[in-house]
């Protein structure tokens, strides 16, 4: 795959400017914020922003996004700042992007392009390579069309535009598109073998909880805190772009499965969420999602809604009867970084939080965990299926299993001389106590 130095011959250090339009459609979010994220994403490959500005733009020109006074203060920001670069924090036509590129003498580049590029640094397995690659190409064969329609129509006009040829267009598209077929076969092999790596964690007995959180929020400090691991302690964003699983234990149960997933983001590319429905197969699976929140950040509240909206794109969030179907997982809200609140702050979240069954921690000082691990317990439990089961009275080994396993209120002796065991399970574990001790049950 083309590294972001060979296509755009930009190299890490550059200098970079950062602008975005303001177009008046994101009241919930509060510019200085936007422009912090924006040069977060430009630092996480490695570029020097140098300055940031956001323009007001009132109506977006279809020609350069930005008004012309506004580009023409983009150009000397540039020349001021002797930067190679433009990241434009929106998305960009190609004929907007080319147009920029040439009024402002820069390269330049989207907020789609740049999450691409920082995905594609960031996969670290074959699958997720892949998936950069796809969502890389889709975005690519996107604009040749559009550049191809758009340069067919300028020769149209005055039959002397030199550039890329149909031809040559024409066979990118195709050698694009023998590509991404390629990429597809091999994705599929690759799912196939993660879908049998799933069904047998999913015959063992240990829940999955998945951790989801916008950017930032401190999904990998939190699950190093939870598993004891030192994965990914970085303020990098997207440092996990593969879900990593570790085991873990909580009060109660005698363990769990704890998976980290990629951060969210605001305008997430749709090639990429496309891209990642294979990934994030993990949190669809889930028993439990933890969805982590910094809820010091100004934009809390609009970076949950991004979350959400991630998750309902991929058909997690099922309504009412989905989820008493078992189908999509049940949610908890951790909010973090509570460190960085006054103490007023954190006693009016304190209150909320009981009312909303979300759980107050600070994944960086450690406070809070023990009660999350306690409240994920409880949650876990309280969503497993009841079920009596029958025993014989010298089957010790399956009333042992039980109440290793399963959350056992009672045993009560039967008539003719059986136990009945009123026990809680998820789905898998009692698959699983059935393959291997058999037994009846007595109506759940
Ligand atoms: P992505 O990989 O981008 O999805 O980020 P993430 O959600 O995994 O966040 P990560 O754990 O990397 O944390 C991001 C930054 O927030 C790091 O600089 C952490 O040190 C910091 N951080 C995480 N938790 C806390 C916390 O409880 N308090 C404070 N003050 N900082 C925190």
């Amino acid at each position: 795959m083309s590294t972001f130095s060979e296509r755009e011959e930009v190299t890490r250090g550059a200098r970079a400017i950062v602008v975005h339009a303001d177009l008046g459609n994101r009241h919930d979010r509060d510019l200085d914020a936007r422009l912090e994220e924006a040069s977060g994403l430009a630092r996480a490959i490695g570029l020097d922003v140098r300055e940031t500005k956001a323009f007001r733009v009132r109506q977006s020109r279809p020609a350069t996004l930005f008004g012309s006074g506004q580009t023409d203060e983009i150009a000397t920001l540039v020349l001021q700042e002797e930067a190679e670069l433009v990241v434009v924090d929106n998305a960009l036509t190609p004929v907007q992007q080319s147009n920029l590129e040439k009024l402002t003498q820069a390269k330049v580049i989207d907020r789609t392009g740049l999450i691409l590029e920082i995905f594609g640094e960031r996969a670290a397995t074959a699958e997720g390579r892949l998936q950069v690659e796809l969502a890389h190409l889709d975005y690519q064969a996107g604009r040749l069309v559009r550049s191809w329609t758009h340069l067919e129509r300028q020769r149209g006009g005055f039959g002397f535009l030199g550039g890329p040829g149909e031809t040559q267009i024409e066979a990118d598209r195709r050698m694009i598109r023998d590509r991404m077929a390629r990429i597809r076969r091999e994705l599929d092999q690759v799912t196939r073998t993660r879908a049998l790596h799933r069904e047998r964690r999913r015959r063992a007995p240990w829940p999955v909880i998945a951790l989801v959180g916008y950017t930032n929020a401190g999904k990998s400090t939190l699950f190093n805190r939870l598993t004891g691991a030192d994965v990914t302690a970085q303020d990098m964003l997207f440092a996990t772009l593969d879900p990593t699983m570790r085991a873990i234990r909580l009060p109660g149960i005698d363990k769990a499965i704890l998976s980290d997933t990629v951060g969210f983001v605001s305008d997430l590319p749709t090639q990429l969420i496309a891209a990642f429905r294979a990934t994030l197969e993990e949190v669809v699976a889930a028993d439990l999602i933890l969805h982590v929140r910094d809820i010091a950040h100004p934009d809390s509240e609009a970076q949950r809604d991004d979350v959400l909206g991630v998750l309902g794109e991929l058909g997690v969030l099922g309504d009412e009867a989905a989820m008493e179907a078992g189908e999509g997982a049940p949610i908890m809200e951790i909010w973090n970084k509570i460190d960085l609140l006054d103490a007023d702050a954190r006693a009016f979240l304190a209150e909320r939080a009981e009312r909303e069954e979300a759980v107050l921690v600070s994944a960086a000082s450690g406070e809070g965990v023990e009660e999350l691990a306690l409240a994920v317990r409880d949650r876990l439990l309280r969503d497993l299926a009841r079920h009596q089961i029958l025993l014989d009275p010298t089957d010790g080994a399956a009333l042992a299993w039980l109440h290793e396993h399963g959350d056992v209120a009672t045993n009560e002796a039967v008539e003719d001389g059986r136990i009945a065991v009123d026990v809680r399970l998820s789905g898998a574990e009692y698959a699983r106590f059935r393959s291997r001790f058999g037994g009846t049950e007595e109506g759940a």
